[in-house]
């Protein structure tokens, strides 16, 4: 049979949502997002078809740390195995590096292995792991210290961040809506004039508002420093909206937070791996 890869089309939805509705239990984020996806202007979704019949997808979203964003690979059940997602994702880090990204990335819950294999296939390597704690009760601890970092300050909110083990463990990326981006000196520098880079001590922490369909996420998306300030950091900063249905924070394995974190009562919602692949001779 003939496998082609081309852009997404409205008349795409139908098929892919055929099979698509009932992955991960029918709790896949796909359906809720496809219609945005598919109005990128950038036309960053892409389909997989076997002689006219769309049979798999993914999409690549270009992020403003100049990296591209690998997301929503699915296949068929009755075409896995055949190469489909591995023909995507060639198709994608061509297309990613034609428009000029600087690195490619893309992520999976720690516990899928067969999606860890394919993604192998197309070259990405482990670069970090991440879990995502949310607190007691759906709560942010009470209490707490957190300065608001200012614009002429952003420098050395970079450096202190560069500074903290979680920098190094997590690669130096922050998460946004479960897409990581590096923290480079420009990026910093629209986080801070954002208003959104806060400090207490030597802890320092990324934190915005977020959110897909009707849920309203506030994500402490990058968090390092001596464990007990950042603890005190993450309870101070700004929250407890009413409409807010989820909290987490973002933290890379191997950090002792995890552990003061634990202390507190914050239990983990899940786990990540990060992948990376250069572009080609990079
Ligand atoms: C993950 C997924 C997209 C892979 O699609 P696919 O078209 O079957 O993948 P490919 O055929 O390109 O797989 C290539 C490699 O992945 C690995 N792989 C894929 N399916 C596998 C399976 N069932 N068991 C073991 N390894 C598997 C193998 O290494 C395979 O290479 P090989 O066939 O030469 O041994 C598909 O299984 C899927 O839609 N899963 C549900 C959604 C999902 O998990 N998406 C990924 C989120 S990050």
């Amino acid at each position: 049979m003939g496998a082609k890869v081309r852009l997404a089309r409205p008349s795409d939805k139908v098929p892919l949502m055929s099979f698509i509705r009932d992955v991960w239990g029918g709790h896949d984020y796909v359906p809720r997002v496809w219609d945005r996806w598919l109005r990128d202007p950038r036309r960053t979704m892409f389909v997989v078809e076997l002689d006219g019949t769309p049979v798999g997808m993914n999409r690549v979203k270009f992020l403003e740390d100049g990296s591209a964003w690998f997301e929503g690979a699915r296949v068929h059940p009755d075409h896995r195995r055949e190469g489909l997602a591995t023909l995507m994702g060639e198709y994608s880090t061509k297309e990613a590096a034609r428009r000029g990204a600087s690195v490619f990335r893309l992520t999976s819950g720690s516990r899928n292995r067969i999606a860890h294999m394919q993604i192998a296939k197309i070259k990405f390597e482990e670069a970090s792991r991440f879990s995502i704690y949310e607190p007691p009760e759906g709560r942010v601890a009470e209490g707490g210290s957190a300065l608001r970092v200012k614009p002429g300050e952003a420098e050395a909110a970079l450096r202190l961040m560069e500074g903290t083990s979680e920098f190094k463990l997590g690669g130096g990326v922050f998460w946004h809506e479960f897409t990581a981006a590096s923290l480079s000196p420009e990026v910093v520098g629209r986080l801070v004039a954002s208003g959104e880079v806060w400090r207490n001590g030597r802890a320092v922490a990324v934190r915005r508002v977020g959110g897909e369909g009707s849920g309203v996420w506030e994500q402490v998306c990058f968090i390092g420093g001596p464990p007990d300030e950042a603890l005190e950091l993450v309870g101070g900063l700004p929250g407890r909206r009413k409409k807010t249905t989820a909290r987490w924070v973002f933290v890379p394995k191997g950090s002792p937070i995890i552990t003061a974190l634990r202390k507190e009562g914050f239990t983990r919602h899940f786990s990540l791996v990060l992948f990376e692949r250069k572009p080609v001779n990079g």
